[in-house]
Parts: C-alpha cells; structure tokens; sequence
C-alpha cells in the first residue's frame, strides 16, 4: 500500500536497481569488482587498471592499458579559460567544493572529451575526467600553497603522478618512494567502487534524467562530502587529533561515542552494508603500519587507533550492534604520512570513486530498460486544507 515497486520494475522508484559492477556482501565481508577480490586488486593492481576494469568491465590487456594511459596525459590539461575559475576561488577555500564546481565547469568548454556519441568518445571521456580530477585536486592544492602547478609526467603511473603534481616544484621533481607510490595506488583501488552507497547511488540518480557524465559525477563529489559518508575520513583524524591533544582516556572517548545524548560518535566504525569487518579497513590497516615503518617513523595517532580499535572491539555495545572498522578509520592514518592536507582527504576519497562512477553513469547510460528515478514516499502532513483569506487567519 505505500506503492513501493519491486526490483523486476527494472529501475524501481525505490532506487534499488540491480548492477554487474561491485559486489558486497555484508555479512561475509566480501567485496569483489566484477568479480575481482578486492584483495587481489589492492595487492596486484595499477589504479588504473582498476580504473579499467570498472568501467569497461574487464582487466585491460598491455595494449589497451597503454592506450588508456596515453589518454590519461593527453587530457590531464584543462581549458586555459578554466584557470579564472581557480583564480577566482578564495586559496582557503574548502577543496571539495572546488572540485565538485571545477568537474561541472568542464563542460562548459567544447573539449573532445564532453560530446560522446560513440566508445571511442566515453574512453577519452572516461580518461579525461579521471585525468582532470586528478589534475583539479593537485592544481587546487597549488593554489592554495602559492605555487605553480606541476604537471603529469607521462613516465609515471597514476598515483605517483599525483604525488608528484602535489609536491613538485620548479627546481626540484618530488620523487615518492616505491612504498609511498605503492600505498597512495592500494588507497585509490579500494575506494573505486562500493555499490549502492550514497554518492554512487546520487550519480545514478542523475544520470537516470540523462544529464552527461561531468555533470552525474559533480553531483557524486557533493553528495560524498558529508560526515557519515567520505567525509568520514577527515572526521576521524580530526578524532584521533582531539584524543591526543586534549589527552582524552581512550576509555573515556568510547564510553561518550556509547552515550548518543554525547553527541559524540567513533568515526571510522559503522556501516549500512556491512555487519563484519569491512575488507577494505583489513588492509588498509596493514597498509598504515608498512607506510610508516618504511618511513622510519611513529604516528602516536596509529597508536591510539589501534588502542581505540581494540576497546570497541571487545565493548558488549559495538558487538552487539555490529560495530566494526570501515574503509575510514585507517585510511586518514596514510594520506597524513603521504604529506595530503587533512582538508584534501576527501577529495583523494573522490579521486578514488571517479571510476566507480563513471561506470555506474554508463550502466545506466547504456541501459535500455533505463527509467528515470523517482522515489516514493509514504505523506504525512496535513489532509485537506482550506485556503483562508489573511484577516481569517
Ligand atoms: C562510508 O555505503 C557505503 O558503502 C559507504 C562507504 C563507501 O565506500 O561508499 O563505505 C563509505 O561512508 C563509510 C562510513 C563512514 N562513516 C562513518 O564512519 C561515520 C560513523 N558511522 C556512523 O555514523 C554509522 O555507523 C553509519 C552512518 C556508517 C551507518 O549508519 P546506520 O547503519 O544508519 O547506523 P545507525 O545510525 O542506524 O546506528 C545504529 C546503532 C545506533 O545505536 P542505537 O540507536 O541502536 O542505540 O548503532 C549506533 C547508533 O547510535 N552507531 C554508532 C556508530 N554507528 C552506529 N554508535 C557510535 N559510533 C558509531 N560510529
């Protein structure tokens, strides 16, 4: 009676849908890109053949990899014009909404990259976006620096240019060990895609009314920005910050995330799908511990995750709820050690879903049974009311 549909609707009004790109299952805490083990992935694979597989739904051979990859560097630019919009942003300003208004802005210029009426024409759409976004963050981090951007090297793979684009300067080439290369890549590979969460689920939904793939992924960049979606990682360093400098119990902390009166939640833990271990936070956290010793140095904030971690794990309400580790809760620990600005952590969380969601914007693209979006709801306001004039009211 609440007019809900069901999933053979095709794509229902609830915005359920069914999808051949990510699978998860909560309760196993298996998490597979078309098919693919994330494990496999984050321990063998390129970013960018990630990116492939994603979207184009196999891994790339050398040919198609190197012909992807060309076409990475070839759109790495923006429009010159472009750079007023940078000029015109304050250098504070936060760099989620720059990237979510710079991505948007990219059609507003007649790139090859924007009229895709054929496969040839969604590859380089596909290239030039993740290419853009990459440049966009880097070019945004410049900017509020006060240096000049640097930009891609087409020897380097795609991780280790961002790095690169990050920290170069003019008279000095930034060259990131291979652990440093190989950490940033394993974090770009497990936040490519996730299936129905929040962000994704908003570019379908923008899609489904046929707006084009820059326009669908700006609307994902702001949908992710929120405190209990990607913006999660930043929330948690900003936890483990307030723990250390205020020298808060670990104990203590957890009892107020416990109390919801407090206000207070343990960022980092909890998810919708989830009610196990989130595979991505498994390795992620071995991930931190390499970085780090690799770097020769101590994070007193690794410390405190790990003693925070191991209190929720043992605490009958994290238990009994379900409570575990997500993709955030160690991922902060690694951007931090890799020099990103707190600020930026969320756009490299962006960055990392650009593939996930050019490949959700083609499936539903590409869809011929595709229907608009259009949730129902259950009313509960007012019955009928009579309009009364003003001076009856
Ligand atoms: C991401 O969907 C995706 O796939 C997202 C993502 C992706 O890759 O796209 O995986 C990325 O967004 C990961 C989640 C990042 N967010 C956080 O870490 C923020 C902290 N987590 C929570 O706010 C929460 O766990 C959510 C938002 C992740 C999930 O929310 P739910 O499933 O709606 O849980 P809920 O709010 O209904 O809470 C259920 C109970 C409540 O207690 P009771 O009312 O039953 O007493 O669990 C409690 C909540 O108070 N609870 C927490 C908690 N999370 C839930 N209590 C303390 N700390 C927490 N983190």
């Amino acid at each position: 009676e609440t007019g809900l549909v069901t999933l053979d609707d095709g794509y229902a009004n609830t915005g359920s849908c069914s999808s051949a790109i990510t699978f998860i299952d909560g309760e196993q805490g298996i998490l597979r890109y078309r098919g693919v083990p994330i494990e496999d992935l984050a321990a063998r694979s390129s970013f960018i053949e990630t990116a492939e597989l994603l979207i184009f739904g196999e891994l790339p051979d050398a040919a198609e990899r190197d012909e992807f990859r060309a076409l990475l560097t070839d759109s790495a630019a923006l429009h010159r014009d472009m750079r007023k919009h940078f000029d015109g942003f304050p250098v504070d300003a936060h760099p989620m909404a720059v990237l979510s208004a710079m991505i948007n802005a990219i059609q507003a210029y007649d790139l090859p990259e924007i009229h895709i009426t054929d496969e040839a024409g969604f590859r380089r759409a596909a290239a030039g976006l993740l290419s853009k976004t990459r440049t966009i963050a880097a070019a945004t981090y410049k900017s509020h620096v006060g240096q000049p951007i640097a930009y891609p090297r087409p020897d380097l793979a795609y991780a280790e240019n961002f790095l690169h684009m990050m920290f170069s300067v003019p008279y000095r080439d930034f060259e990131p060990t291979p652990e440093m290369a190989h950490a940033l890549n394993m974090f770009l590979v497990l936040h490519a895609d996730h299936e129905q969460n929040c962000s994704t689920s908003t570019v379908r939904m923008v899609a489904s009314g046929g707006a084009n793939l820059f326009t669908s992924v700006s609307a994902g960049v702001t949908a992710l920005w929120g405190p209990l979606h990607g913006g999660a990682n930043m929330a948690v360093l900003d936890m483990l910050e307030g723990i250390h400098d205020e020298g808060i119990p670990a104990q203590r902390y957890i009892s107020m995330a416990k109390d919801r009166s407090s206000g207070v939640r343990l960022m980092g833990f909890g998810h919708r799908v989830y009610r196990n271990f989130d595979p991505r936070a498994r390795v992620l956290k071995e991930a931190a511990y390499n970085l780090l010793e690799s770097m020769h140095v101590t994070d007193p904030l690794l410390d405190i995750a790990r003693e925070v971690e191991e209190l929720a794990l043992a605490d009958d309400y994290f238990r009994e709820r379900r409570l575990y580790p997500n993709v955030d809760f160690y991922s902060g620990i690694i951007l931090r050690a890799l020099g990103i600005p707190k600020d930026m952590f969320t756009v490299l969380f962006a960055i990392g879903r650009t593939p996930g969601w050019i490949a959700h914007w083609k499936e539903v693209h590409d869809n011929p049974a595709q229907r608009i979006q259009r949730p129902r709801q259950l009313y509960v306001g007012n019955p009928l009311t009579q309009w009364l004039p003003r001076d009856e009211r």
